[in-house]
C-alpha cells in the first residue's frame, strides 16, 4: 500500500461517502423546507453510484492509505439495503474503521442489529437538543426528540460503540441546550461532541453571529463540570478531546469556524453520484462515475485519483472571510457532514 499525500503533505486516510442525497428530516440549517420543499429534485436513482461501483471506489481508496470509512447522507439509512453495502466494504483490506453518521430516525433495534451483523463499528447519532419542542423545530417534520433517544439506546445495546452524539451548536437556537445536553450524556459512556455552526453550502443563510464558538462552550461546560484536555486519538481528527475531571466520560468540540483543523485535514468526499470532493466546502467535484462507467481498469483509476489528491491543497476554514462565505459551495445533505 502507498501513502498518497498532497500539496501540503496531508495524507489520503478517510473516505466518507454519502450514499444518498436524501433525509426524512428538514432541519432548518441543512436542508431548509423553503428549498427542499416537495418539488425538489433530487437525484433519481440511476445517477447513484450502485454498491458495485461505491466498493469498487472504495477498494482503490484503501489501496491509496484510506483506512477509515464513515457512511453519510442525507440520511444514509433511508438508502434501500444499506446493510450489505456494509458488508462489502467491512472486508476491504487495510479498512480498519467503518462507521456511519445518522439522524437515528430510522435505527430501529433490528436495524441496528442488522447493521452491526454486516459489520458497521459505530454510529455516529446527530442531535442538538433534548427538548421536544426545541428539536421539532429543528427538524421541521415534528420528529419526536424520545425515538432518537431510543435510536441511540438501540446502538448501545448492539455494541455500535463508542456512540458519539453530534449536536450543532446555534446560537439563540440551540445554545441554552448545550448544559442540559452535557449533563444528560455524562455518564453513558457516549462521546457528545459540540459542533459550531458552519458556513457550508449556500441556502442555510449562515451568519458569523449565530456561531458560538467552541471555547464559549468549553467554558460554559467548565464552570459546572471542570474538564482535562486530552490528546488526540490520531493526527487528521477534527474534535479537540476533553475529559471530565470526575470521571464522567469524555467530550468533544469542533471549531471548524473559531480555531480551524485543516493543517491535517486527510479526508476526502464521495458524494452519491461519484463525485469526489476534496473539501466540505467544495465549489466542484470531479466526476469519478465517468471513469467507472467508461470501462478503465483500477489501475489508471487509481492513478486519476492519486494525481487528484496530489493537486490538492485546499484549506476552506483556515482561509474564510467575508468574500468566500458567500460564494456558491456544495450542500451539506450531498456530501455529508
Ligand atoms: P470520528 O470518525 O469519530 O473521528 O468522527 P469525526 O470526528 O470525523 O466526526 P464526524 O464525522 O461525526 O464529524 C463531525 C462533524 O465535524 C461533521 O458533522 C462536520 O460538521 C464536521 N467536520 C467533519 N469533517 C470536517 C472537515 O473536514 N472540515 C470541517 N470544516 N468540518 C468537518
Ligand atoms: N454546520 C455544522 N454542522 C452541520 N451539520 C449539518 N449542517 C451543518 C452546519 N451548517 C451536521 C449535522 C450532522 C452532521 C452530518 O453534520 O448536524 O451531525
Ligand atoms: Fe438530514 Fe442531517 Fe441534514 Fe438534518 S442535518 S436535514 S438529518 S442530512
Ligand atoms: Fe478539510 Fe476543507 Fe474542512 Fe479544511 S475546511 S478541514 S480542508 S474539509
Amino acid at each position: 500500500m502507498s501513502h498518497t499525500t498532497d500539496r501540503l503533505g496531508r495524507p489520503l486516510q478517510d473516505l466518507r461517502i454519502s450514499v444518498t442525497d436524501r433525509c426524512n428530516f428538514r432541519c432548518v440549517y441543512c436542508m431548509p423546507k423553503a428549498v427542499f420543499g416537495p418539488s425538489f429534485a433530487f437525484l433519481p436513482r440511476q445517477e447513484l453510484l450502485t454498491f458495485e461501483e461505491i466498493v469498487r471506489v472504495a477498494s482503490i481508496f484503501a489501496e491509496l492509505g484510506v483506512h477509515k470509512i464513515r457512511l453519510t447522507g442525507g440520511e444514509p439509512l433511508v438508502r434501500k439495503d444499506i446493510e450489505q453495502l456494509v458488508s462489502q466494504l467491512r472486508v476491504i483490506t487495510g479498512i480498519d474503521d467503518l462507521a456511519m453518521t445518522t439522524n437515528g430516525s430510522l435505527l430501529t433495534r433490528e436495524r441496528a442489529q442488522r447493521l452491526k451483523d454486516a459489520g458497521l463499528m459505530r454510529v455516529t447519532v446527530s442531535l442538538d437538543s433534548l427538548d421536544n419542542d426545541k428539536f421539532q423545530a429543528i427538524n421541521d417534520v415534528k420528529f419526536p426528540v424520545k425515538r432518537v433517544i431510543e435510536a441511540i439506546d438501540n446502538a448501545a445495546q448492539v455494541g455500535l460503540a463508542p456512540i458519539k452524539i453530534n449536536m450543532v451548536v446555534k446560537r439563540q437556537v440551540n445554545d441554552s441546550d448545550v448544559l442540559p445536553m452535557a449533563e444528560y450524556f455524562r455518564g453513558t459512556g457516549h462521546i457528545l461532541r459540540f459542533i459550531e455552526y458552519m458556513d457550508v453550502g449556500t441556502a442555510n443563510g449562515w451568519r458569523l453571529d449565530d456561531v458560538v464558538p467552541a471555547s464559549e462552550i468549553v467554558a460554559r461546560i467548565e464552570s459546572k463540570w471542570p474538564l482535562i484536555p486530552i490528546a488526540p486519538k490520531r493526527s487528521g481528527d477534527v474534535a479537540r478531546r476533553f475529559r471530565y475531571q470526575d470521571g464522567a466520560g469524555e467530550i468533544g468540540v469542533i471549531s471548524s469556524v473559531s480555531q480551524p483543523f485543516c493543517q491535517n485535514c486527510s479526508r476526502a468526499r464521495l458524494s452519491p453520484e461519484g463525485q469526489l470532493f476534496l473539501c466540505l466546502f467544495a465549489q466542484t467535484g470531479f466526476d469519478l462515475r465517468r471513469w467507472l462507467r467508461k470501462g478503465h481498469d483500477d489501475s489508471e483509476i487509481r492513478r486519476v485519483i492519486e494525481n487528484i489528491w496530489q493537486g490538492r491543497s485546499v484549506r476552506y476554514s483556515e482561509e474564510r472571510s467575508e468574500q468566500t462565505v458567500g460564494i456558491p459551495k456544495v450542500e451539506m445533505f450531498r456530501i455529508g457532514g
